[in-house]
């Protein structure tokens, strides 16, 4: 399972960052369960150079700009010298704010150039009964996927994160039966750009109002590749529960 913790801006202290690493290295002895934390940037600085342990840091977004005169930007480079070896791209708070298709895959790119594993969030607004969000999906996929050469395809990561279970709670969430429907459909997607064997490889995670609660009916059974908790990953009791139920 790759569990990949999405702090977003809840932890605005170094103090408190810390303790979220040290409690996340404590949890990162299971050879078959690896833990990802996409902290804020300032603190990768901080936390990823010189890291040996079995966690692993993510960006949760990266810059179009490959460096130059782009005052503030933040390049897939620059992030790649700290160490950190993931990034959370296309995420829907930062498609909210403007990031189209195109975007993402630009910057999934730059992650792939720079040896970072991009972990690409797709997911609807909302599910109409004609299924048009399947068509979303698709196409948020195909943006990404089709500039790509079969080996990035399949390094790249896709985070299913549907809108409306966002920042909800666990009974809120999807359930375990659309869970597995979903991911039979990103795997058939998968299929067009992937030919053969080579599509169960790639990894497919669930992100949405993920707790200790739901995490393990959500992992059973449901071909699932891990998850992508954000309340829940800022808490360290809540984050340790969460990662002890699904492995
Ligand atoms: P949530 O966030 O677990 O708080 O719903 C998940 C995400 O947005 O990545």
């Amino acid at each position: 399972m790759l569990i990949v913790a999405n702090w977003k801006a809840y932890v605005q202290s170094p103090v408190k960052a810390k303790q979220l690493v040290a409690s996340a290295k404590r949890l990162a002895t299971h050879a078959d369960t690896e833990i990802v934390l996409a902290a804020p940037a300032p603190y990768l600085g901080l936390l990823a150079p010189g890291n040996r342990s079995r966690v692993a840091f993510a960006a949760q977004d990266l810059s179009v700009s490959t460096g130059g005169a782009a005052t503030g930007e933040i390049t897939a480079a620059l992030l790649s010298g700290l160490g950190v070896t993931y990034a959370i791209l296309g995420h829907s708070e930062r498609r909210a704010l403007g990031e189209t298709d195109e975007i993402v895959s630009e910057k999934v790119r730059h992650a792939l150039a720079n040896k970072i594993t991009p972990i690409v969030c797709v997911g609807e607004k909302e599910r109409d009964i004609d299924a048009k969000y399947l068509t979303t999906l698709r196409a948020q996929i195909a943006a990404v996927f089709s500039p790509l050469s079969q080996k990035e395809r399949m390094q790249t990561v896709i985070a299913y994160e549907p809108i409306w279970a966002i920042g909800k709670t666990a009974a809120e969430a999807i359930t375990p039966s659309d869970l597995s429907e979903m991911i039979l459909y990103i795997r058939k997607v998968l299929g067009d750009y992937i030919p053969g064997k080579g599509v169960s490889k790639v990894r497919i995670i669930y992100g949405g109002s993920v707790e200790p609660s739901n995490a393990r009916a959500l992992a059973s059974g449901t071909g699932i590749d891990g998850f992508l908790p954000g309340h829940s990953s800022v808490d360290s009791d809540m984050f340790t529960a969460l990662v002890k139920a699904v492995r």
